[in-house]
């Protein structure tokens, strides 16, 4: 019964990434159990976010549950900040369109990243930056890179008819990350890449060349198929997957890397979780028929577990898939 932060999550902040990414699951649990309370702890979360001031229209990562108050102003799509904006928009589809809160909360978040946040290189490539109370850091990771799946998927009805906007944009996140595996060696691309002292989406500092099987860039890739059906997306995606078996496969499974940019091998000896969970899965849906798991009935969490769309104002909805 007694909650507790580290102490390195600036000075004993909850984290906005935690905190914001219990949506869906709670939503779902009110929904099976019958019981509100879940939804309503969750709700609780959204009400205390939506009514603090925000720097610029920014959430910080950092929130003290003490005070109340924003810790650190640092801003990231990428780790301590994604889901939260992932979920958002999740929540608004999962509720079949009804929560208009996040819906709301979603586009005035979006604005203001691509406002303070999202940047074009000299040479083309659009890419999404951290910011730390008010300079900019000219470098993405790879959990960003998941951020264009979701501007694609946001992008059906959004307002002030930016929905080709928001397509594009999605394409242009999608375009960078793939530079950033294709100008590594193995094609797979590093933890992190940087936009500044003459390189372009490539990891310029030794403890982000790595690559742990991350699968943030097929996952926008898998969205931005669905919904573009450009071939170029299953190319990449093929490309990915070749790249995983020359590189990544070893006899007992697969392997992450330590240094993308090298020509010999470099495993770390460990296949993360999300692996099977979210890489292969989303490689698996991109060469299957939009019909396995249709977009407009499951929703992904944000590690690629399976929600079903709730209908609320809907008597009943068959939902009979594969
Ligand atoms: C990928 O890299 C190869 C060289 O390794 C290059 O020839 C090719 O044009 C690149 N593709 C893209 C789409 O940038």
């Amino acid at each position: 019964g007694i909650g507790r932060n580290w102490p390195w999550a600036s000075g004993g902040s909850s984290i906005l990434a935690e905190f914001g990414t219990l949506h869906l699951e709670f939503i779902h649990l009110s929904h099976l159990s019958g019981n509100p309370i879940f939804a309503e702890k969750v709700m609780n979360i959204r009400t205390v976010l939506n009514n603090l001031e925000k720097p610029q229209g920014l959430y910080p990562n950092y929130l003290n549950p003490s005070s109340g108050q924003w810790g650190q102003y640092h801003v990231s799509v990428g780790g301590l900040g994604d889901s939260f904006y992932e979920y958002l928009l999740k929540a608004w589809l999962m509720s079949d369109k009804t929560d208009l809160e996040a819906k709301k909360m979603y586009f005035d978040a979006v604005q203001a990243i691509e406002t303070h946040l999202i940047r074009k290189s000299s040479r083309g490539l659009t890419y999404i930056a951290e910011w730390k109370g008010g300079l900019l850091e000219h470098k993405m990771g790879h959990l960003t890179c998941f951020a264009g799946g979701m501007f694609a998927l946001g992008a059906d009805e959004a307002p002030a008819d930016l929905t080709q906007h928001y397509l594009q944009l999605g394409a242009e996140i999608a375009r960078t990350c793939h530079e950033s595996y294709n100008r590594t060696f193995v094609k797979l691309g590093p933890e992190a890449f940087r936009f500044d002292g003459g390189v372009e989406a490539i990891a310029t500092r030794q403890n982000e060349k790595y690559y742990i099987l991350r699968p943030e860039v097929v996952e926008t890739y898998m969205y931005m198929w669905r919904l573009t059906h450009d071939p170029k997306y299953r190319k990449w995606a093929w490309e990915a997957v070749e790249a995983l078996e020359n590189h990544c496969r070893v006899n007992g499974g697969y392997s992450g890397l330590r240094d993308v940019y090298l020509k010999h091998d470099s495993y770390d000896d460990v296949q993360q979780s999300f692996f099977l969970a979210e890489t292969i899965k989303y490689l698996y849906l991109i060469f299957s028929d939009d019909d396995l798991l249709p977009l407009e009935h499951w929703i992904f969490n944000t590690e690629a577990h399976l929600l079903p769309v709730l209908y609320p104002n809907k008597k009943e909805v068959e939902v009979n898939e594969k």
